[in-house]
């Protein structure tokens, strides 16, 4: 008998999930998807169901006898989706609701770091308002960054130029409690100079397997400017992380981490993902997030080479060390449709063209992708769609994937020109023709 799976999650991410499911697993007999999208229902059945409503997911992974339940989000993560099935009896990949704290608490994941001495920013934690402002007016130097402490969708990081601009981020965390509870408390934090990369690892709470690196785009607007989104496209490998360096993040960052949670009693099982700022000084950490990213899942999961499913289910089993991993030597870029307006307001509903004039070795992933009452294929969200390439080369996956971008029309499609341009210039391969 086959093997059942089921997903949760919407994005691309899931997408890409669902993609290794099918080309890089065997005997996978159903796949669901909780909610999924216009895209996924291609490759799985969809169930329009809230997938925190854990009761309900529960009994249909029951009802349909699902061997492994695979979390693309944060959200159910944090609201202890995986307490919740394992009590039930169920499989399920991914980190514990103790464990997702790391993500859903800021606060906690740097008392962590600070203990077990992972490399990251100076910091001071406030939930005292008065004191925080009070703190702010008594800083030399600026930039500082405000973080709220809890799940913001990515929303609640300020980079504060001055006295003033951290004072409106502490109004709007803390008083005007924009993100709810997240505000109770935050974090002050010293502004890290360097480029940004990701090291995202599967692990079983012992042993770490860590995907190649990549370099996510959160920003809106070509040359990392306007506000920040869920991410606009990435790359991998990141060239800013060489050999020793991903050695160095791994003995420095990964392994002190799960070292340090086991301390704690926590076993970490799943996706860790380092948020990471290369300095001068070495790596240090900007965030820890408990699943794989969104978009650099499309970017990392294309290259990866081995049983899709056996490693998550090993992830889970404590048996990790059993598997073989090889990475595909081909470089992915991946670059992110979005709606005209986001990360702010944008409409639904524009009719998607050009999917099926695509090379077949372009890799589509839907986000925010819906039929409409015609069956046409419309947008229904700020990212759209996610378009990853491999090639033999940074350059030539970008220019790949940048052809298949140019195919695809809706209106109001946005995307950035410069996905995985600072990887090319450390390489000496930036051109400018080809903008
Ligand atoms: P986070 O969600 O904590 O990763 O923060 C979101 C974004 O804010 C990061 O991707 C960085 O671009 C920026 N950021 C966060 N913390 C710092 C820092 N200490 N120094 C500089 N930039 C930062
Ligand atoms: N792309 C950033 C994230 O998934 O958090």
């Amino acid at each position: 008998m086959g093997r059942k799976v089921m997903v949760i999650g919407s994005g691309g991410r899931e997408h890409a999930i669902i993609w290794a499911l099918k080309n890089r697993s065997i005997d996978i007999e159903q796949i669901y998807a909780i909610p999924g999208n216009a895209g996924i229902a291609q490759d799985a059945s969809c169930v329009s169901m809230d997938p925190l409503d854990f009761e309900k997911v529960i009994s249909f992974a029951k009802e349909k006898k699902v061997d492994l339940t695979i979390v693309g989000p944060e959200k159910p993560l944090a609201e202890g989706i995986v307490d919740a099935f394992e009590k039930a009896g169920l499989t399920i990949f991914g980190p514990s609701k103790s464990a997702a704290r790391l993500e859903a608490s800021k606060v906690w994941a740097k008392e962590i770091m600070r203990k077990y001495n992972i490399p990251t920013a100076e910091s001071n934690i406030f939930s005292n308002y008065d004191k925080a402002v009070k703190f702010i007016h008594s800083i030399k130097n600026y930039p500082v960054v405000i973080k709220a402490d809890g799940l913001a969708a990515g929303k609640g990081v300020f980079i504060a130029n001055s006295v003033e601009e951290a004072k409106d981020a502490l109004d709007k965390i803390m008083l005007e409690k924009v993100f709810g509870a997240s505000g109770n408390q935050i974090v002050v934090e010293e502004y890290l100079e360097g480029e940004e990369a990701s090291v995202i690892a599967v692990t079983d709470g012992q042993y770490i397997l860590p995907f190649p690196s990549s370099q996510d785009h959160k920003a809106i607007y070509d040359g990392d400017k306007g506000p920040n989104t869920g991410g606009m496209g990435a790359y991998s490998s990141a060239p800013v992380i060489d050999y020793n360096l991903s050695k160095e993040i791994e003995i420095r960052i990964l392994r002190p981490l799960i070292e340090g949670l086991k301390n704690e009693g926590i076993v970490y099982k799943g996706v860790v993902y380092a948020g990471l700022m290369i300095t001068k000084d070495g790596p240090k950490v900007l965030e820890f997030n408990v699943r794989f990213g969104d978009p650099e899942a499309q970017v990392i999961i294309p290259r990866f080479k081995g049983d899709f499913y056996d490693l998550l289910y090993a992830s889970v089993q404590g048996k990790l060390n059993s598997q073989s991993v090889n990475w595909d030597s081909q470089q992915c870029v991946c670059v992110v449709l979005a709606s005209q307006g986001y990360p702010g307001a944008y409409e639904k509903g524009k009719v998607i063209t050009g999917l099926d004039s695509l090379d077949e070795d372009v890799l589509v992933f839907h986000a925010g992708t819906a039929l409409d009452n015609q069956g046409r294929l419309v947008t229904n969200g700020g990212r759209v769609l996610a378009i990853s390439a491999l090639g033999d080369d940074l350059l030539e996956a970008k220019t790949k994937a940048y052809m298949a971008v140019e195919k695809i029309d809706f209106d109001g499609r946005y995307f950035r020109t410069d996905i995985a341009d600072k990887g090319l210039r450390r390489l000496g391969l930036f051109s400018d023709e080809l903008r």
